[in-house]
């Protein structure tokens, strides 16, 4: 595109995401349940964007022999922000027992019924930004190691330490947290851009995510580094990644977003920051 078409192109990918934002819902933890809903009753019949990764999938692969090489895999994992909990099933592979935790009521009904029976896997509803809620979760199953895929780039700063807050309350002494976020460099136009859209078009699981989600945030080694502070947390591991994606176009190839994960324990009081 020379530069005075790729302009207008600009104006109009601007315009197109403005419009389908209008119909956004305000409250962040409504938005969750009625894009579960929506998903569950059909009216959202898009592939969910970021869904790609179930099983036998290279980005689920690569976690489980992360975690297999840098978490305790006797205890428990807790997947918080589990969705449909297509990867917390794939989870109960390496640990004795997977509790998926959402707060959308709808995104754990649908989590339930699609994976019913799986021995070791339950799921609850919770809102993981409460760290009280957590510390009850804590109580009741000691110490746990748990899993966070795309969940702390869309919530606020004061809700990212409020997350923080609540890994602390379930890890103990003894787990370990995984995370694994997207991380796109460039702005909001770039990121649309590298999945296809353009002034023209929008992609369907694209459009469908920009009308009825929050707004992806970056998620990398700075933000990691100010939501668990050296002070408390000891960094494990941590790199650059991709998070799948399911096809833009029908039969189109999966698509990749640049992302980051990290391996972080707490840190024991007078430790040091690294193991
Ligand atoms: C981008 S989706 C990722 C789902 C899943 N981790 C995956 O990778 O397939 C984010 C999920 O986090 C959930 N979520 C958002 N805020 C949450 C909160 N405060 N507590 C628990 N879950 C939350 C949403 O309902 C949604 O299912």
């Amino acid at each position: 595109m020379n530069g005075p078409v790729r302009a207008g192109d600009t104006v109009r990918l601007v315009a197109r995401v403005a419009a389908l934002s209008l119909h956004r819902p305000r409250r962040p933890d409504r938005r969750w349940d009625d894009f579960w809903r929506g998903v569950s009753q059909g009216s959202l019949a898009e592939p969910i964007i970021w869904d790609a990764a179930g099983a036998g999938h290279d980005e689920t692969r690569s976690h489980l022999r992360a975690m297999a090489d840098l978490m305790d895999t006797s205890l428990p994992m807790v997947d918080l922000g589990c969705g449909n909990g297509a990867i917390s099933r794939q989870l109960t592979g390496l640990f004795p027992s997977v509790l998926g935790v959402d707060v959308s009521p709808e995104a754990v009904a649908s989590a339930r019924s699609a994976h019913a029976r799986v021995p070791g896997l339950s799921f609850r509803s919770l809102d993981a930004t409460r760290p009280a809620a957590a510390a009850g979760l804590a109580h009741e199953i000691g110490d746990a190691n748990v899993f966070v895929r795309g969940v702390f780039h869309v919530l606020s700063r004061r809700r990212q330490a409020s997350l923080a807050g609540s890994v602390e309350a379930l890890l103990g002494a003894r787990g370990r947290i995984y995370l694994v976020e997207t991380n796109v460099p460039g702005g909001a136009l770039s990121y649309l851009r590298s999945l296809g859209a353009t002034g023209d078009r929008i992609p369907g699981p694209l459009r469908q995510a920009i009308s009825a989600l929050p707004k992806p945030g970056h998620f990398g080694a700075r933000q990691r580094s100010r939501v668990f502070p050296a002070s408390r947390w000891t960094l494990v591991a941590e790199g650059s990644t991709f998070l799948a994606t399911v096809p833009m176009e029908p039969g189109g190839p999966p698509g990749n977003v640049p992302a980051y994960w990290a391996v972080l324990g707490r840190r024991p009081p007078g430790g040091s920051a690294r193991p």
